[in-house]
C-alpha cells in the first residue's frame, strides 16, 4: 500500500542506509514501486548490490558508523539523481549482551557506531543536501525500543531512545527549512536482526519488512515534524503521543530552544 495524499510530496529519490536487507530493503522496493531513484547504501556489499539492481537503483557499500562514509553516499546519490529529497537512516544493529553485568565495550561502541553515531553522522550530512534540493523528508527507522524499555537489550533501547530525542529536538528547527524529520518505530519484525531471539519470541506476531515499509510510506505522505510513528503486527502505523510532564508552577513559557520549545510539553501546561 502506497499512501497518496494532497500532502504527499512526490519523493523523486531517495537514500537508504541497511537498505541491503529486512526493512530497507522493503523501504528500498516501495520507494522505487512510487517511480523514485533509490541509492541503497549498506555495509554488505553484496547485498547492497542485489537490492540495488532489483530495484534499478544504485548501489553504495560502506560502513554508515564510520564519519565521511555516508556524506560521500549522499554526495554520489546527489550528482547520479540530479536532486535527492528522501534519507532513510534505517540500519541497525542489536547487542550481544547477555546480561546488565556483562558488558563487553567494544559490542557496545559498534552498537552505539550504528544505531546513534549512523543517525547523527547521516542528518548531519543531509541537511545541506535537502537544502539544496529546496526541502526534503528524513526518516529515521527507531524502534519500539526506543518509545518503551527492551529489558532483554538495554544497550539497543538506550540507543533508540537517544535517536528518538535527536529527531523530535532537531526537528523543529528543520521543519522551518521545509526539512521535515520523523522516525519510526516498529515492533519486532521478521527479519535476520530477530535471529538471535527467534527462539525466545516463541509465536508471537511479527510485522513483515512490508508492514514496516508501508508505515514509512504512511510517514512519508502524513508525518508532521518530529513525530514518532509506531507500527505494530495487525495495525497501521500510528502516530505515537507522548504524554508531556508538566511545566514549571507560575505559568512562565518555555524558552524558545529549551524543553517544550516544539510544544511537546504542551500536554503538562495545565498544572500551573
Ligand atoms: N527487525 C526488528 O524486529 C526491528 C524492530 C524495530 C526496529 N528495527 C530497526 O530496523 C532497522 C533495520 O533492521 P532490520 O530488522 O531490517 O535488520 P536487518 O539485519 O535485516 O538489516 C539491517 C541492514 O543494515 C546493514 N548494516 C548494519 N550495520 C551497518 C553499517 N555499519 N553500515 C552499513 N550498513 C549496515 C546490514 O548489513 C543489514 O543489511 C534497524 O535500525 C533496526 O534496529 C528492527
Amino acid at each position: 500500500m502506497v499512501v497518496t495524499t494532497t500532502s504527499d510530496p512526490r519523493t523523486t529519490s531517495a537514500l537508504v542506509t541497511g537498505g541491503g536487507s529486512g526493512i530497507g530493503a522493503a523501504a528500498s522496493r516501495m520507494l522505487a514501486g512510487t517511480g523514485a531513484r533509490v541509492a541503497v547504501v549498506d555495509i554488505d556489499d553484496r547485498a547492497a548490490r542485489a537490492v540495488a539492481s532489483e530495484v534499478d537503483g544504485l548501489a553504495l557499500c560502506g560502513d554508515v558508523a564510520s564519519p565521511g562514509v555516508l556524506a560521500r553516499a549522499l554526495e554520489e546519490a546527489e550528482q547520479t539523481f540530479g536532486t535527492l529529497d528522501v534519507v532513510l537512516l534505517n540500519a541497525g544493529t542489536a547487542s550481544q549482551q547477555n546480561g546488565i553485568d556483562d558488558l563487553d565495550v567494544a559490542d557496545y561502541r559498534r552498537v552505539l557506531g550504528v544505531n546513534v553515531d549512523h543517525v547523527v553522522l547521516g542528518l548531519t550530512a543531509a541537511v545541506p543536501v535537502l537544502r539544496r534540493a529546496r526541502g526534503g523528508r528524513i526518516v529515521v527507522t527507531a524502534s519500539l525500543a526506543g518509545l518503551v524499555p527492551m529489558p532483554g537489550d538495554p544497550i539497543y533501547t538506550l540507543s533508540k531512545h537517544a535517536v528518538v530525542g535527536y529527531v523530535r529536538a532537531v526537528a523543529p528547527v528543520l521543519a522551518d527549512e521545509g526539512i521535515r524529520v520523523n522516525a519510526v518505530c516498529p515492533g519486532f519484525a521478521d527479519t535476520p536482526l530477530l535471529d538471535p531471539a527467534r527462539e525466545q519470541l516463541g509465536d508471537f506476531p511479527l510485522l513483515r519488512p512490508e508492514d514496516v515499509a508501508d508505515a514509512i510510506a504512511e510517514v512519508l505522505a502524513q508525518g508532521r515534524p518530529g513525530e514518532c510513528w509506531f507500527v505494530q503486527p495487525g495495525r497501521p502505523g500510528e502516530r505515537y503521543t507522548f504524554r508531556g510532564v508538566p511545566g514549571p508552577r507560575g505559568g512562565a513559557a518555555a524558552p524558545a530552544v529549551g524543553p517544550g520549545a516544539a510544544g511537546h510539553l504542551d500536554e503538562g501546561a495545565h498544572d500551573r
